[in-house]
């Protein structure tokens, strides 16, 4: 029998999708699960000459093109580690395997290490899009041994989605943790960008009473706008389904505990070690802490009265707030992909990667989660200005002095109406302080230097001072 081009392991709804994706672009693969029930089901429905199924690992290894290729698509953590030894006494030297789940960068620094010292190649791809992406076309984020990259580039750049101008949503983004690096920065936008489209479904509701209907009809109007994107897409037909169980809307049945998986925490803490801003992150995922605690939450709401609860504004002044949110949320989603970018410019350059940042919003175009018309804008502003941070760039700040305005008024609005809003704030918060010439680190300094001697620079002479404060 011809041997498999290349072969997968893992067979959830990721690998399968993945798997069936790779045969419909006429490359033959193998598939394997460590559950082979999962397996064969699979194949009686999706089976082809293109798709074939093994369950014995070293008939899967054996049934593939040397030098081998193989996609782990597990769960993230230790099954990748146990895939990973399970599999080295079956390969030989030059063999490659690719980690296509969540994983976390510094696991795949260390495996590609361990590996290249047996002289098995390792790529760490990011795939983002969900199980439908995955199927149809996702945006794929590869790191590794460029040469090897190289040899996987065919398959990988024909199952990829399409940018804007139709090239394929895939580039080789570095050495080792690249790939995944780059794909958690990804999920860190995608929790702040969703965070902030939570906080304007929950500020139309608070301060106007707007049923989750109405709201749709808002947001599909900001999805034929700069705001467009497959999330305002998704968020449409859930905020009109109707519940099959009950009366009503099944978004307002939807318990408030929101879930999280690790790589939004993950980006949150590399922002804190690399000393990069990324406020609208890491209020995003506090936001799923917070909302995780209804228990506590709901003990505590008996014991407070917000005042500004059931204020309700007067309708008319909706239409206003409808532009002003629209606004608002295209200057916090600038600001949480600059901070994202900004956390990428850091890491880059302390891990020795060649980040090309107009690449990376290009391949965000299409196929995953946070692909959006504000990608072409961002991939146009990178590639004008030679990788500037997106900040400097004329057209960004062009766009953040018009919207910025709009921004303060929604967050007002918010505190006057009981509707946190931590990622829109902290973008505000955020955005106040990166472009201020002085902000009042001053005053924090001046506390320091009296409570621990900690010393102080002044701004109008040279050198290292320390006060007897009050003497
Ligand atoms: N779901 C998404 O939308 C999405 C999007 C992007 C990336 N990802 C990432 O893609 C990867 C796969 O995601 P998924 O949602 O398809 O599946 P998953 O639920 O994360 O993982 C299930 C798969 O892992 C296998 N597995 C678990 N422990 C194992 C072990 N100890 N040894 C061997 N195999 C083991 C399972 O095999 P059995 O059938 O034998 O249990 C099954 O094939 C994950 O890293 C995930 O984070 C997911």
């Amino acid at each position: 029998m011809e041997s498999s081009k290349i072969g997968l392991i893992g067979l959830a709804v990721m690998g399968q999708n993945l798997a069936r994706n790779i045969a419909s672009q006429n490359f033959k693969v193998s598939v394997y699960n460590r559950t082979t029930e999962t397996m064969t089901s699979f194949i009686e429905a999706h089976g082809s000459d293109n798709l074939v199924g093994q369950a014995d690992l070293k008939e899967f290894v054996e049934s593939l093109e040397s030098p081998r290729k193989i996609i782990v698509m597990v769960k993230a953590g230790r099954p990748v580690d146990l895939v990973i030894s399970s599999l080295l006494p079956l390969l030989d030297k030059g063999d490659t395997i690719i980690d296509c789940g969540n994983s976390h960068f510094p696991d795949t620094i260390r495996r590609e290490k361990e590996l290249s010292e047996q002289s098995i190649h390792f790529i760490g791809c990011g795939v983002s899009g969900g199980e439908e992406g995955a199927l149809k076309g996702p945006s794929l984020m590869p790191g590794g041994n460029k040469k090897v990259w190289s040899e996987l580039e065919p398959i990988f750049t024909a199952i990829a989605a399409k940018d804007f101008s139709d090239k394929p949503c895939v580039t080789y983004l570095g050495n080792d943790g690249a790939g995944h690096y780059v794909k958690m920065v990804h999920n860190g936008i995608e929790y702040a960008v969703m965070q902030m489209m939570a906080e304007a479904y929950d500020v139309l509701s608070k301060s106007f009473g707007l049923t989750a209907p109405q709201i749709a009809d808002i947001f599909e109007k900001y999805n034929e706008g700069k705001l467009q994107s497959f999330l305002f897409e998704i968020a449409v037909p859930i905020l009109r389904q109707k519940d099959d169980l009950a009366e009503g809307y099944l978004l307002d049945k939807i318990l408030d505990k929101a879930g999280q998986k690790g790589t939004g925490r993950w980006t949150a803490i590399e922002g804190m070690e690399r000393g990069v801003d990324i406020s609208t992150i890491v209020q995003a995922v506090n936001a799923r802490i917070v909302s995780s605690r209804k228990d506590f939450r709901t003990e505590l709401a008996t014991k407070y009265d917000n005042p500004s609860v059931g204020k309700q504004l007067p309708t008319e002044a909706l239409e206003e707030i409808i532009k002003e949110l629209e606004s608002a949320l295209y200057a916090g989603m600038l600001l949480s992909y600059a901070q994202g970018f900004d956390l990428l410019r850091a890491a880059a350059e302390e891990m020795k990667w060649d980040l090309n940042y107009a690449e990376i919003a290009r391949i965000w175009e299409g196929g995953c989660i946070i692909r959006a018309q504000i990608l072409n804008t961002l991939h146009a502003a990178f590639e004008k200005s030679n990788n500037a941070p997106l900040w400097t760039i004329e057209d960004i700040v062009a766009d953040l002095q018009e919207s910025w305005g709009s921004l303060r008024t929604v967050t007002i609005l918010g505190a006057q109406s009981g509707a946190p809003m931590p990622s829109l704030s902290a973008a505000l918060s955020s955005f106040e302080g990166m472009s201020s010439a002085r902000t009042s680190a001053n005053f924090i300094q001046g506390l320091r230097d009296s409570f621990g001697a900690h010393t102080y620079k002044r701004t109008d002479r040279e050198g290292t001072f320390h006060t007897e404060w009050g003497n």
